[in-house]
């Protein structure tokens, strides 16, 4: 599941104890394996090898450029959703026709340069996106490829800030507005609509929901008798945080497989993004004080709610595990940063072994919507992100100085 083990009570990535990162690199410090990053990948590709799906790692998981290249280099594409990201896809060496572009809210000067890449596709989202992209298209005598991204209406029993396919949400187009724009569609010349997209939401550890969303596209595309060269199904698949029991690659793709199966020709398309990365990654923090209250015994630490945003956003649960498991009793905790709010925590209520001040911790399954989701709240520079391979390890973002803090002021 991933390279982050003990030995003789030592944390390790691979081959590199964490501790020696720490003390090279200092914390907070994001730190992958690119052994798990590449095993994920190929897990997926090779469940899904009999439909030969073009997988594209969304990069709002994770956009290091060493990690996407890493990925780039295994033969994946990349899931874009801003002008940003298409810039550092382009960054990793990754082959245009194998990016995507996705996004409630793509701008005419984002819409432009991605024409200009030559993108595989747009996954469009709106009718006036459509006519956006047209426009331009038209002004750069161009023709540009799209999938609508249909809203199939499916819930994807997950937390409701992540699930993204039902009709409460911003995201898609529902099937009645997609068979108008179908229609619509010859009046826009330069555009094809070349597929459909859905993503339905994610952190989703159960295969009905995908297949339910599969299938009413399906019946979609009979019903209306469309000619479709895509399938983009979209990312979303659950990963372990704590207790959860996601489908293996395997098992997902024996759920889906069959249906996709029936239609040969169709290209698919996946965009997974935690399900390659999530479990690729750690933060390293070090603990700076601990505090006892009356009630409560607080483990304060380096790293913020401006590092890792998810347990005070989502009250997502992040196992915590110390750097160097020295068997000393129990206790119970709140693993709080050091900003300025009472929501900044990286876990409550967490019985670990007990803590001292120097102490390393390890937040496990953040190497998805860790680094990404980060700010610079309370003037806090943010973390260095390491990879490691085999025995070595390299910085491959450096940590924010106090002057990259105020550099565009
Ligand atoms: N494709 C589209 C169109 C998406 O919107 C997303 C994620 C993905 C693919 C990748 O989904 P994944 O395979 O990673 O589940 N910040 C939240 C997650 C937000 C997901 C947004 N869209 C978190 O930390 O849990």
């Amino acid at each position: 599941m991933h390279d982050f083990r003990y030995k003789s009570g030592k944390l390790y990535c691979e081959g590199v104890s964490v501790e020696k990162i720490a003390r090279k690199v200092g914390t907070p410090v994001y730190i992958y394996s690119k052994k798990t990053l590449r095993d994920h990948y190929r897990k997926l590709k090779d469940a899904f090898v009999s439909v030969k799906p073009l997988i594209c790692f969304s990069m709002k998981a994770n956009s290091n450029l060493s990690v996407c290249r890493t990925l780039v280099r295994e033969g994946s594409g990349l899931d874009v959703v801003s002008g940003g990201e298409l810039y550092r896809a382009l960054l990793t060496g990754v082959n245009p026709q194998k990016v995507v572009y996705a996004g409630v809210g793509k701008t005419e000067k984002e819409v432009r340069q991605a024409i200009r890449a030559r993108i595989l596709f747009f996954n469009v989202e709106s009718m006036p996106e459509l006519e956006l992209i047209n426009k331009v298209a038209r002004s750069m005598r161009r023709r540009a490829d799209l999938c609508i991204r249909v809203n199939p209406d499916v819930s994807a029993h997950t937390h409701h800030y992540i699930t993204t396919g039902t009709e409460e949400n911003k995201f898609g187009i529902d099937f009645h507005a997609a068979k108008a724009l179908f229609r619509r569609a010859k009046d826009f010349p330069n555009v094809r609509i070349v597929g459909l997209h859905v993503h339905i939401g994610s952190q989703i550890t159960i295969a009905a929901p995908f297949k339910k969303t599969i299938k009413k596209v399906f019946s979609f595309i009979d019903a209306n008798r469309l000619d479709v060269k895509y399938l983009n199904i979209g990312g979303g698949l659950g990963i372990v945080y704590d207790k959860e029991k996601p489908q293996s690659a395997l098992k997902f793709a024996d759920a889906i497989l069959p249906i996709l199966r029936k239609r040969r020709g169709l290209g698919i398309i996946l965009e997974p993004g935690r399900f390659i990365a999530g479990n690729a990654g750690i933060l390293l923090t070090r603990v700076t004080y601990i505090k006892k209250a009356r009630r409560k015994r607080f483990a304060i630490v380096d790293a913020g709610m401006n590092d890792l945003v998810r347990p005070s956003l989502y009250d997502a649960h992040h196992t915590i595990l110390p750097a160097h498991a020295k068997k000393r009793r129990r206790e119970v905790y709140d693993i709080v940063g050091p900003i300025c709010e009472s929501g900044d925590f990286l876990a409550k209520k967490r019985r670990i072994e007990s803590l001292a001040s120097g102490d390393l911790l390890a937040v496990m399954g953040a190497g998805a919507y860790g680094f990404t989701m980060s700010s610079n709240y309370n003037s806090r520079p943010r973390a260095a992100e390491v990879l490691v391979n085999g025995g070595r390890f390299s910085v491959v973002r450096r940590r924010e100085t106090y002057a990259d803090l105020v550099k565009y002021e």
